[in-house]
């Protein structure tokens, strides 16, 4: 298991590069699915979840390259063939985006069978709106041995409302609707920036979209989708992270390569707690000479403040001085960084899916258990200010969404190191 060590107490000086954005990419690859032509995207995040997401693909037939050069950063996927239009457990069960690819099968091939994910560490995620959507437009779904399978002769349009916003039920059903028969209408659709990244590929390709990034899409069907390039968005949730590192250890730091106008919730908040941050046109500059204020959060769909930044926004409050509450609204189970916090001195009470956080305490470190993406990123966040050397477990938490996270903070003068194998091969640092 890999484990990250971290001395806290340095100031992050320096500048820091933003990777493409890992939940544009997943929809992304997944609409190659669409066309027989080659689809080719770039500003890929060399991260495991893309790995998992080109293992799946190939496993149904598609020919995926994928490549880091210092240039590249891309992948071209072709799926002239789809042999095996299956998304198999022992892929889904280590990544449930894996049911992005449920409505593109349907769309293309009339057939998908995809394992149920399951739950995971932050809560049950079902995707039950995803069915009642797909059966809206004609698909007939049965569920046995742990396997959705979805059969449709041609997809029809529909006029759908969301019971609740989706990020991944909107690109699900997006995807299913671009070649179905007539006119698609979605209502309360979610409005995500990752979802109008995938609508601008898809009518790169061909699509007919309109209203993506607001609550009504309109989709007419065509009748077939060819290749494209497209470059994937920067990672808005990276960029919040690595704000949020510049600030909690009091640094001087430039978030380059992102995208401000994405980031609006976390930088009004930032402002709240005392953090200046100076937008100069793809870069942030954040600073904080200290002296944090507590603030309240409620997380919300976009453009509210995302649920994905809660756990570090969390470990920033934790050195700001007051009473913060923090309110989870998104997921039943978003808290499980709070113990480890905890453990390393933090001062925090839960109710329900509403946490107090009593600043400032000196946080000491200590060894921590990773368990899902976000709460790792806040334990890397803690173990910068805290005093003395953290051990982080299982980090290849962090590695499904965070790219090379330990040399892009060393970068800027973090003492972070990583022990163990990295991708298979051994670590050098
Ligand atoms: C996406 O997950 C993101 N993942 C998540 O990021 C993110 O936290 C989440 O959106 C919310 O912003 C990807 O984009 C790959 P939802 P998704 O469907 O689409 C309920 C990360 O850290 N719901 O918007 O799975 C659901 O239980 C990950 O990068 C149903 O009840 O989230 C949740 O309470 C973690 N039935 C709420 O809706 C359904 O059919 C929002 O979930 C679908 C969802």
């Amino acid at each position: 298991m890999d484990k990250f060590v971290i001395r806290g107490g340095n100031p992050l000086l320096g500048s820091i590069r933003v990777s493409g954005a890992k939940n544009s990419a997943l929809p992304c690859m997944a609409a190659a699915i669409l066309t027989e032509d080659e689809v080719i995207l770039e500003n890929i995040p060399q991260v495991r979840d893309i790995e998992t997401e080109r293992k799946l693909l190939t496993s149904m037939g598609a020919e995926v390259e994928l490549g880091y050069g210092r240039a590249q950063h891309r992948t071209s996927i072709r799926c002239a063939v789809l042999s095996d239009p299956v998304a198999k457990y022992e892929i889904v069960k280590t990544m449930r985006a894996s049911s992005l690819v449920l409505g593109p099968l349907v769309a293309r091939t009339g057939l998908a069978r995809v394992a149920m994910p399951g739950g995971c560490a932050i809560g049950g995620r079902p995707i039950d709106l995803h069915i009642k959507g797909l059966e809206a437009m004609g698909a007939r779904i049965t569920q046995e041995h742990g396997y959705l399978e979805a059969r449709a002769d041609h997809l029809r349009g529909a006029h759908i409302v969301w019971e609740k916003i989706s990020v991944t039920g909107t690109e699900d059903l997006l995807m299913a609707a671009v070649m179905a028969e007539g006119e698609t209408v979605m209502e309360n659709c979610a409005r995500e920036p990752e979802v109008t990244d995938l609508a601008t590929l898809l009518t790169a390709m061909g699509a007919k979209i309109e209203g993506a990034g607001t609550p009504t899409i309109r989709v007419r069907g065509v009748e077939k989708l060819h290749g494209a390039r497209h470059r994937i968005n920067p990672d808005r949730i990276e960029a919040g992270t690595f704000l949020i590192a510049g600030a909690i250890t009091g640094g001087d730091l430039n978030v380059a390569n992102c995208e401000p106008a994405h980031l609006g919730a976390l930088l009004s908040k930032l402002e709240l707690c005392g953090v200046r941050c100076d937008v100069n046109g793809d870069t942030i500059r954040v600073r904080s000479e200290g002296g944090l204020r507590a603030a309240d959060i409620s997380t919300e769909e976009y453009p509210g403040f995302p649920t994905d930044m809660q756990a570090q926004f969390m470990a920033l409050v934790t050195q700001a001085e007051g009473t913060s509450v923090v309110a989870e609204n998104i997921f039943e189970n978003r808290f499980m960084h709070v113990q480890e916090l905890i453990r390393m001195g933090a001062n925090i009470r839960v109710d329900g899916r509403t946490a107090i956080i009593q600043g400032k305490t000196q946080l000491s470190s200590a060894a921590v258990m990773c368990s899902d993406l976000r709460a790792s990123a806040s334990l890397v966040l803690a173990a910068l200010v805290a005093e003395g050397e953290s051990i982080l477990d299982r980090v290849y938490h962090i590695d499904r969404g965070y790219e090379r996270i330990e040399e892009k903070l060393r970068s800027v003068g973090a003492q972070i190191r990583r022990l163990g194998e990295v991708f298979g091969k051994r670590a050098a640092s």
